[in-house]
Order: structure tokens, then C-alpha cells, then sequence
């Protein structure tokens, strides 16, 4: 970087100057989820990974919530962090969703997007009702029946042999507010269909899915893959819904990989202007 500074052209380093790469976090989870992120991509991105409203450590406001508000939160914490430039956007699952929503309303913002164990679709009238018996359940019993039916269905078989992982996961289900469970239950509820939204991704796309993932098939990334113009799919082996965290060097390679060809999409772009 440089700039003029007093009356001379100052160089200087500042890892701020590394494209910034905002991770959104799945439902009912929080930015701790990216933990192996945080700590083996600092050197190739300025990692931002907020709490949703309501999850992890952010207020636990009453809803209602919606797709649109939590990007729009989002927004709010990029203007904050005055990141004015194009990010890359990935998230998982819940955050999946949420990407696809801020990429509809800002793609001024996005430079690329990573779906991670996500789907473009809404939910289909039984996915819905079962939202509506979630949220009762919440509501009556609180978010501990809702993360004892989840994490059967988490990960992959292997990931359930490392007390590791699945402690850590339930630490992080369990700190979920029961405002933020049913808020977000009645988000995803209500979620437009974003696959009119794929064929219009301008920006490169990373696609991430477990082999093994439960909650979401494969054949959604692979729908997802199809439709978008300029998508890469990774299928990464022995993981379930979770990844980044099942399989955190496979995640991780692909991720560093798109950074790469994202700034040589770049330069390509500089040549042609
Ligand atoms: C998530 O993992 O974020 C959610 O389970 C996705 C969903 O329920 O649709």
C-alpha cells in the first residue's frame, strides 16, 4: 500500500490490506464454529465472523428476524469496520442463506461468495411446519430439545468418535439464546427461494458440501453448482454438515485456493480495462 502523506508518497504493511473474508455462521451456532479459520487463514484474509443477533455473544434481542435483517446487521458491521471494498462472503448452512440474501441486495459488496453445507431453495410446506413445531417447542421447553435433535444429525459418523468436536459443538448449541433459536427458526421459515437469484451471481462461487452432510443432501450444492455461472464445487469426504470443522484442511486448502484465483481474476480484469 501507499499513500501521500505530508508532502512524500509513504509505503507501509498492514494485514488490513488482505481482502477480508466474512464467515457467517449456521444455525443455532456462532462464530466460535470457525475456529479452525480463524486460526489457520489469518495469513491469506482479514477474517470478520460476526454472532447473528441472538447467537453466541451478541445481544439476544426479541425477534421478529429475517434474512434481510440479518444481512442488513451485517452491512452495519462492515460500514462499522469502515470496509467500504467488495469482501468475500461465505457462509454455512443458515449462513448460506444469508449470503445469498446480502449478495441479492448488496453485490456491489460481495467479491466472492462461499456456500458452505447450504441450499438456495425455501422451505418446502413440510420444512415449514416443521419450523412451526420447533418454535412451539422452544417456546415451551426452551432451545435444550431443540440442539438434543440437531446433533445426532450434525456431522459424519467419523466426527462423532472425536469427544473433541462434539463437545465443543454442544458448548456452542447450548449458548444459543431461546430468543435467537426461535427468531431464526421463523427466519429460515420464511426465506425466499434464491435459485432465481443463482444464474445472476457475477462473482466467483465456492461451493463446499459434506458427503455425508444429513440436514442438506448433496444434490442441493450440486443444483447450486450447476446454476451459478462461474461456481466450483469441492465434495469433501468424511464430513457431514459441518465442514470446516469435520474436516478443517480439506476446508481450508479450498478456501485458500479461491483466494488465489480470486485475485488473479483480478489481475485478469486489470488487463482487460
Ligand atoms: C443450519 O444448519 O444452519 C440449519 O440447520 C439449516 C436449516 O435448518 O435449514
Amino acid at each position: 500500500m501507499s499513500n501521500q502523506i505530508d508532502d512524500f508518497t509513504m509505503s507501509y504493511q498492514d494485514t488490513c490490506d488482505q481482502i477480508t473474508l466474512l464467515l457467517i455462521h449456521g444455525f443455532p451456532l456462532d462464530s466460535a464454529m470457525w475456529e479452525m479459520q480463524m486460526q489457520e487463514l489469518p495469513d491469506v484474509a482479514r477474517i470478520v465472523a460476526p454472532d447473528l443477533r441472538g447467537h453466541g455473544r451478541s445481544d439476544a434481542v426479541p425477534g421478529p428476524y429475517s434474512m434481510k435483517l440479518f444481512s442488513d446487521d451485517i452491512a452495519g458491521l462492515l460500514d462499522y469496520l469502515n470496509i467500504d471494498g467488495p469482501v468475500v462472503v461465505g457462509g454455512l448452512s443458515m449462513g448460506g442463506y444469508i449470503a445469498l440474501d446480502f449478495y441479492r441486495r448488496y453485490p456491489e459488496r460481495v467479491a466472492g461468495l462461499i456456500l458452505a453445507a447450504t441450499r438456495a431453495g425455501a422451505d418446502s410446506e413440510e420444512g415449514k411446519a416443521a419450523r412451526d413445531a420447533a418454535i412451539a417447542t422452544a417456546r415451551a421447553e426452551g432451545t435444550a430439545p431443540i440442539v438434543a435433535g440437531m446433533l445426532p444429525k450434525l456431522m459424519a459418523p467419523a466426527s462423532y468418535e472425536d469427544d473433541e468436536i462434539v463437545e465443543f459443538v454442544t458448548e456452542i448449541m447450548e449458548g444459543a439464546s431461546q430468543e435467537g433459536v426461535i427468531g431464526a427458526l421463523a427466519a429460515m421459515r420464511d426465506r425466499p427461494d434464491s435459485t432465481p437469484t443463482l444464474a445472476e451471481i457475477d462473482v466467483p462461487t465456492l461451493i463446499v458440501h459434506g458427503a455425508e452432510d444429513k440436514i442438506i443432501p448433496l444434490s442441493e450444492a450440486q443444483a447450486m453448482a450447476d446454476a451459478i455461472p462461474d461456481a466450483h464445487l469441492v465434495v469433501v469426504p468424511d464430513a457431514g454438515h459441518l465442514p470446516n470443522l469435520e474436516q478443517p484442511d480439506i476446508f481450508n486448502d479450498a478456501v485458500v485456493d479461491f483466494l488465489e484465483s480470486l485475485e488473479e481474476h483480478d489481475h485478469d480484469h486489470a488487463h482487460h480495462h
